[in-house]
């Protein structure tokens, strides 16, 4: 498999293609600097394969593939060649002083673009792909072919077109559900049917590279896996062409989080996926939405009630993962009109102040009208709902907002002078966050939730 990693049954190598699919998301592009920068994180994360780029397309990018392939040590570096001589080259002198170097190759299989776009037919196209390889061969020990559409591809001829590029040297093979098309068993078992039909299967590693047009490009990267493939081209956020690729994160969190179903491990340090998902965001300029898996603000975020009086209690209820592992920091509790008294009197715990039954009931209604009048409920709200209660209690233990202007003493906080505040470090303080008790199962995430009001 020349330099290929050896296939080990339950390693799935991850192949990064942000820098070149991924760049390809319409506004994207990145200079060379940038994507040196990215690159390198790339491979402290641990990402097997870098796609750096598309030479022939521009000086600009053939300088940047060069530079990576000269500078970024670990991962094999690769770029992508139409199946003809100079875009070959071009990869070729781009990468050929990296450590680990590959040509990718790609050339379409479906009838769709045989006839429409290349207004080809089957058997010169078939000959063209064998050729390139052969040649791409010549030059690296690596090469990998990606019969362009295969989702949409007639299966006879995509297996007839594996093996001639097999034959004809290929080390890797990469289906490509170029459109997003496929759905999770038909993608699945296409790769089932390449592993069982097509001769010399086992002298390939086979890949797997999903649009997301359907939303199904992390489903169907998996289920591939699940069938035989071992390499799974993805990118960072899921940028890409149209909709995207499937998201390197929602893959790699997959099969960690399943691993005890699936037995499929891969060699990315999560911890640093929420660090590259924001550099990649501010080179690209394409933000991470809010709620997306794994990397969004929001996924780790709780706001209804029923779910913060659960994760207070224990994070298992709620999160299958821990947001540290994937460098996401803390657990947050939000509140909204959905919060609970629970997570209302954690959250004023957090700011320090205690307050005794009846005012908090107080708190509690003042709170909920304002949280259906505002968005976003600010510490300085909350502060202003105790000192309200404070002063209607007229008892407040010492004058308001005393301290410095830089960072007011908040309620409730008194000196060793003054006299206690209201409720302090009596019985009714919270736990810490979703710790369970000694006879609940350990936490999944232990360590305090973050909130923000
Ligand atoms: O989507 C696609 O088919 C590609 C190939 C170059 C693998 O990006
Ligand atoms: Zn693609």
């Amino acid at each position: 498999m020349g330099a290929t990693p050896d296939r080990v049954d339950d390693r799935v190598y991850i192949f990064d293609t942000t820098l070149r699919d991924g760049e390809q998301s319409p506004g994207a592009s990145l200079n060379p600097d940038q994507k040196l920068a990215i690159a390198r994180q790339l491979a402290l994360l641990g990402v097997d394969v870098i796609e750096a780029g598309f030479p022939l397309s521009s000086p600009g990018d053939f300088e940047a593939v060069q530079r990576i392939a000269r500078q970024v040590e670990g991962p094999m570096i690769t770029a992508l060649a139409r199946a003809a001589r100079p875009d070959i080259d071009a990869v070729w002198q781009a990468v050929r002083e990296a450590e680990r170097k590959q040509i990718h190759m790609v050339l379409s299989v479906s009838d769709i673009h045989i006839e429409r776009k290349l207004r080809s037919n089957r058997r010169d196209v078939l000959r063209r792909g064998a050729d390139a390889v052969a040649y791409a061969r010549s030059l690296c020990d690596d090469v990998e072919y990606s019969p362009e559409d295969a989702g949409r591809a007639d299966p006879a001829y995509l297996f007839e077109t594996l093996e001639a590029v097999i034959d004809a040297g290929a080390t890797v093979v990469n289906i490509p559900d170029t459109t997003g098309y496929t759905l999770p068993n038909e993608f699945g078992a296409l790769i089932a049917a390449i592993c069982a039909n097509v001769r010399h299967i086992d002298q390939a590693m086979i890949s797997v590279h999903c649009h997301n047009d359907l939303g199904l490009s992390t489903a169907n990267s998996i289920a591939a896996v699940l069938n035989g493939a071992r390499r799974v081209e993805c990118t960072i956020n899921g940028i890409g062409e149209r909709a995207g690729n499937a998201s390197l994160e929602e893959v790699v969190m997959i099969l960690r989080t399943r691993e005890r179903s699936l037995g499929l491990r891969t060699g990315i340090d999560t911890t640093r996926l929420a660090e590259v998902s924001a550099l990649v965001s501010r080179q690209t300029g394409v933000p991470v939405q809010p709620n997306k898996a794994v990397v969004g603000a929001n996924a780790f975020a709780h706001a209804s009630g029923i779910h913060q009086d659960g994760i207070l209690k224990d994070k298992i209820t709620y999160e299958i993962m821990r947001p540290e592992d994937v460098g996401m920091g803390e657990s947050r509790i939000v509140l909204s009109p959905r919060s609970g008294r629970h997570a209302f009197q954690f959250k004023l715990a957090e700011l320090g102040y205690h307050l005794p039954d009846a005012a908090f009931s107080r708190a509690w209604e003042q709170f909920l009208q304002l949280a259906d009048r505002k968005k976003d409920i600010l510490d300085k709200d909350l502060e202003d709902i105790v000192r309200s209660m404070q002063s209607l209690a007229a008892a407040s233990p010492r004058p308001l907002g005393e301290g410095t202007a830089s960072s007011p003493l908040p309620l409730g906080q008194g000196t060793a002078s003054s006299p206690p505040p209201l409720g302090q470090g009596t019985a009714s303080s919270p736990p810490p966050l979703g710790q369970g008790t000694a006879s609940s199962p350990p936490p999944l995430g232990e360590g305090r939730v973050g909130v923000v009001v």
